[in-house]
């Protein structure tokens, strides 16, 4: 029985606000989780409610909060819920839109999370055990040290910079590696650029002045030779290519560079063959299903759909159809119930993607993506650079999740191919 559901607003890691759950089961189990929020967002995205205004510079939730005081506390408190399922087919029912844009989706996620954790807790259990009783696969991390686009005040377009120690033995070691690679960069950028070049963005990548994908890459290899792990790592992007694709013209713009979409497929496929990309997330604008289709095809790498699919079954089911990639990245506030979730990574699978599980710009301190990633054994984790503590409260929470498994824990190194080795 649920017996509490209490909201408030809390700040994200922009000073933004955003919305706090806590909720208790029986009497005794009560858990808290917090809704992140995206920047770059996709429009097929569950609808988040902001108040507007000039309150938090029109970033307030208070019309959130009062959802979840209110008429959701009055219509689940008292209430018997047996299931993840049946509370979020209720929170569905309750909102009555299909993008959930009546009471909002970061006032039905926060409960649907909360209620998982409290769930967990009734069985005694962590969470990422509670989902998955055979969960011991900790995910290789994509870790995003340079940054650009809507995350960053530089002119790189293409928004992450992706390092992946593939190398790695454990999780441990892969921090201890990213951590290695991210003090060699800051050495290369204080040297070449100064200490302006130190500044970093929205994923605590650095966001050093500069416009070119080649560049930005070009520096990444040198830190990762410097730090001596050149044999054990691969690389990554999200372009992100919707914010910086223009609908009026069908083109985009790519460091001042005039692009239509076979041109730009082009230019990924000179980019992986040059840099050892092994993964694209966005590689072009959210409605280019056929185009999503055309790179998966000739590049042959993994081929990542956020934007595209924004973590909904019905849009996945599409992408799937139409051979639109190979791999879902795994937001659960793009969708809004962790049911609606769980079902967008099992059809992910049953289609033979892979999935990545995303942390959002905005994040808390909440840590719950680390226990859902394990859970579902993905294998692939983006959480940012690994300094800030929104991004290393996932980070540390994966160490201690390896650390409680002990032996059974099996490091993902092989969720991405091998590095080619020269
Ligand atoms: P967002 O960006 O959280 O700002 O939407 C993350 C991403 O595009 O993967
Ligand atoms: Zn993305």
């Amino acid at each position: 029985t649920i017996t509490r559901v209490r909201a408030r607003e809390v700040l994200d890691c922009r000073g933004l606000p955003t919305v706090q759950v806590d909720l208790e089961l029986d009497g005794a189990h009560l858990a808290t989780a917090d809704v992140p929020s995206g920047r770059s967002t996709g429009s097929n995205e569950a609808r988040e409610l902001r108040d507007g205004g000039s309150r938090f510079g029109g970033f307030g939730v208070l019309g959130a909060v009062g959802a979840v005081n209110g008429e959701l506390a009055d219509a689940l408190v008292g209430r018997t819920v047996d299931s993840q399922r049946e509370l979020d087919a209720r929170l569905i029912a309750l909102d009555g839109t299909p993008d959930k844009g009546r009471l909002g989706a970061n006032a039905l996620l926060p409960i649907s999370l909360a209620f998982a954790r409290a769930a967990a807790a009734r069985t005694g259990q962590p969470l990422y055990r509670a989902l998955n009783a055979d969960a011991h696969v900790l995910p290789a991390p994509l870790v995003n040290l340079i940054n650009g686009g809507k995350h960053a005040s530089n002119d790189l377009d293409m928004q992450e910079v992706i390092v992946i120690p593939v190398g790695a033995g454990s999780m441990l070691e892969a921090l201890q590696w990213s951590t290695e690679i991210d003090l060699a960069l800051a050495e290369i950028l204080l040297e070449r650029f100064g200490k302006a070049a130190l500044n970093t963005g929205d994923e605590g990548g650095f966001a050093p002045q500069l416009s070119r994908v080649e560049e930005a890459l070009e520096l990444l290899h040198e830190a990762v030779a410097a730090a001596g792990y050149a044999s054990g790592c691969v690389y990554g992007l999200d372009a992100a290519s919707t914010h910086w694709y223009d609908p009026a013209t069908d083109r985009y713009t790519l460091a001042g560079e005039t692009l239509d979409r076979d041109a730009l497929i082009e230019r990924y496929l000179t980019l992986i063959a040059d840099y050892g990309i092994v993964t694209i997330e966005d590689p072009l604008q959210e409605e280019d299903f056929d185009g999503f289709a055309e790179l998966t095809r000739a590049s042959g790498i993994q081929i990542v759909a956020d934007d595209l699919t924004v973590t909904n079954p019905a849009r996945i089911e599409r992408a799937v159809a139409a051979g639109a990639g190979n791999s879902l990245l795994w937001k659960v506030n793009q969708i809004g119930t962790l049911s609606e979730a769980l079902d967008a990574a099992n059809a992910a699978h049953r289609a033979g993607w892979t999935v990545v599980v995303s942390e959002r710009s905005g994040e808390t301190e909440d840590a719950i993506i680390a226990d859902l990633v394990v859970a579902l054994g993905a294998g692939q984790i983006k959480t940012g650079a690994p300094i800030r503590g929104e991004r290393t409260a996932k980070y540390n929470r994966l160490l201690r999740i390896e650390e409680e498994l002990g032996a059974t824990a099996r490091y993902a190194g092989d969720a991405l191919p091998a590095p080619a080795l020269s």
